[in-house]
């Protein structure tokens, strides 16, 4: 950290140096993510003081709530506390409007004078917002009574629609001031889908009102399992759901942000929770138990019975009535076939569907298929989209499903290949719950592997293999947060920053942008921002070639 401050600051006052103006009070639009274009102009700078006000379009009270953003941003930077208003604004004033004509929802342009002030003009609300943040970014971090903005014109607009975060409250449970804080560091940069994994073999955390005990039972585990051995246990028991009034609260704080939430309700595998719950769900009727350790679980749903189909469209009905989004996250991921190979009713529905193995997948590979595209119906039926992890291509595709890619990229590859959109989230580049250093001995323990923030960054969604009409299927990218050794959020704040940095440069700006070299250099601006807002970040990026504990 210091060492590139060091190696940044000189630099600032070289340029500012013969105008006299101290560096540390200067806005700098070099920001994470980097925009398409920045353009100094040669007008006059704009300064902001306490006389500054921040205006937006009267009667808008999306952009008055940006206004009102920015405002804190401002406060919390500087010092300053600026009056927010609706008007047309003056010189005087930084400006936010929604006029800009672009097909890029999510565009905006800045435009910095003297003469004119600051105006943020975004092609929608939202276009608006990532101005906002560019903004936010651009400024020092120390109280001062004044700031120089440069003359400048900024052109932006993100690279990829989707730019998600998934965190698992599953293998953990977080808050909701927790998932706040996370849909807060998402704002930060740039993102946009929040897909929250809410289902697992270690605990059911959202409320269905029709399966009480799906909270009751599955959302408790007796204890955990510690390290990696699977040998000791902590013998405390972990608990926690989301009420559905809860998630509603979180939806709003989302929305506010220009961030859709994407639920997960991962099936048929993953289920062990719910079969602990109703064991009915199960092809063996158990008795099972919520887990206690990590891996891929034998116990899945069973899809012979008609029973396990009633349930879920039941669970999704409930889900559907909370969540707006377009995409509904069924998982899919990691469902052995041991069970429904035993399973007389499983075999019985192979042998009525006519499921028997072929072009390289097994029966009950096409099983899974068939559950799938059974769930895809259901939601399709009522507006909505179906997204699942890459198993969901094993058996079959299911006609319209969305494939979320996380062995690497050869899912999304051949799902785009065959005219199915894409999400790229490869654990090769995307997946934080893999250690961001070699140097293990001195880190929390974590899942394994090595994804340190030059490999995050260096990632390049858009696949040689595809061609430039089968691009257009890679809707974007998303980073996982897998919590089985996140024990709690200021460890998922270690694990997530800086990489989230590097990410959201691979989401936004596009390639001939990037830099990896200059974008080490443009870090310490925003790490300043993580001091101010108290986030654990890694360090070890800036402690190279000397190596230094966790910060804090
Ligand atoms: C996954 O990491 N099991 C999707
Ligand atoms: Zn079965």
């Amino acid at each position: 950290m210091n060492l590139l401050k060091r190696l940044v600051l000189p630099l600032f006052a070289v340029i500012l140096f013969s105008s006299g103006i101290s560096s540390r009070n200067v806005a700098y639009y070099q920001v994470i993510p980097l925009p398409q274009e920045i353009v100094q102009t040669e007008q006059t700078a704009f300064t902001l003081n306490k006389k500054t006000r921040i205006v937006y379009t009267p009667g808008n009270e999306m952009l008055k709530k940006n206004a009102e953003f920015l405002a804190e941003y401002i406060q919390s930077a500087v010092g300053l506390k600026l009056k927010v208003q609706a008007g047309n604004g003056n010189a005087h004033s930084i400006i936010l409007s929604t006029g800009l004509d672009k097909q890029n929802k999510e565009a905006y342009t800045i435009t910095v004078s003297k003469e004119e002030g600051v105006k943020i003009n975004g092609a929608s609300e939202a276009g608006t917002f990532y101005g906002v943040q560019t903004i936010r970014k651009s400024l020092p971090e120390h109280a001062c009574a004044s700031v120089l903005f440069p003359a400048v014109t900024i052109n932006d607009q993100p690279r990829f629609g989707y730019r998600g975060m998934m965190l698992d409250v599953c293998r953990h449970f977080m808050t909701v001031d927790e998932v706040k804080r996370f849909i807060d560091m998402m704002v930060l940069h740039n993102q946009n889908i929040f897909h929250w994994h809410l289902t697992e073999d270690q605990g059911w955390r959202i409320e269905i009102k029709k399966y009480p005990r799906l909270t009751e039972i599955g959302s408790m585990r007796k204890e955990t399992v510690v390290g990696h051995k699977n040998e000791s246990f902590d013998g405390i028991p972990h608990i926690g759901f989301y009420t559905q009034k809860q998630i509603l609260d979180v939806l709003d704080y989302a929305k506010q942000r220009y961030i859709t939430i994407i639920p997960e309700i991962d099936m048929p595998g993953h289920m062990v929770a719910a079969m602990t719950a109703y064991p009915y769900l199960g092809c063996t009727g158990g008795p099972y138990e919520v887990r206690t350790s990590w891996g891929v679980a034998k116990d899945v749903l069973c899809i012979g019975k008609e029973s396990t189909f009633e349930f879920i469209e039941d669970v999704l009905t409930e889900v559907l009535e909370l969540f707006p989004s377009q995409f509904i996250h069924i998982g899919g991921d990691e469902a052995p076939r041991d069970r429904w190979a035993a399973c007389p009713q499983c075999q019985a529905r192979i042998k009525a569907e006519g499921l028997e193995a072929k072009d390289g997948h097994s029966a009950e590979d096409r099983l899974q298929s068939y559950f799938t595209t059974r769930v895809e119906k259901f939601l399709n039926a009522h507006g909505r989209r179906l997204i699942g992890w890459g198993e969901i291509l094993e058996g079959g595709l299911a006609p319209d499903a969305t494939v979320m890619s996380w062995k690497g990229v050869t899912a999304g590859i051949k799902a785009a290949q065959q005219n199915h959109d894409v999400v790229m989230s490869p654990n090769s580049h995307a997946y934080f719950d893999r250690y961001q250093t070699k140097d293990t001995e001195n880190e929390p323990d974590a899942f394994g592997g090595f994804v340190p923030v030059d490999v995050v960054y260096s990632f390049e969604p858009l696949a040689k293999e595809l061609t430039a009409e089968q691009h257009k299927h890679i809707l974007g990218v998303q980073a996982n947060v897998w919590t089985e050794y996140i024990p709690n959020f200021k460890q998922v704040e270690y694990m997530s920053l800086p990489r989230m940095a590097a990410i959201s440069e691979v989401m936004w700006t596009n390639p001939e942008r990037k830099n990896y070299q200059k974008f080490l250099t443009r870090l310490p601006r925003l790490i300043d921002i993580y001091e101010a807002l108290d986030y654990k970040y890694a360090t070890h990026i800036f402690d190279v070639p000397t190596k230094a504990p966790a910060k804090k």
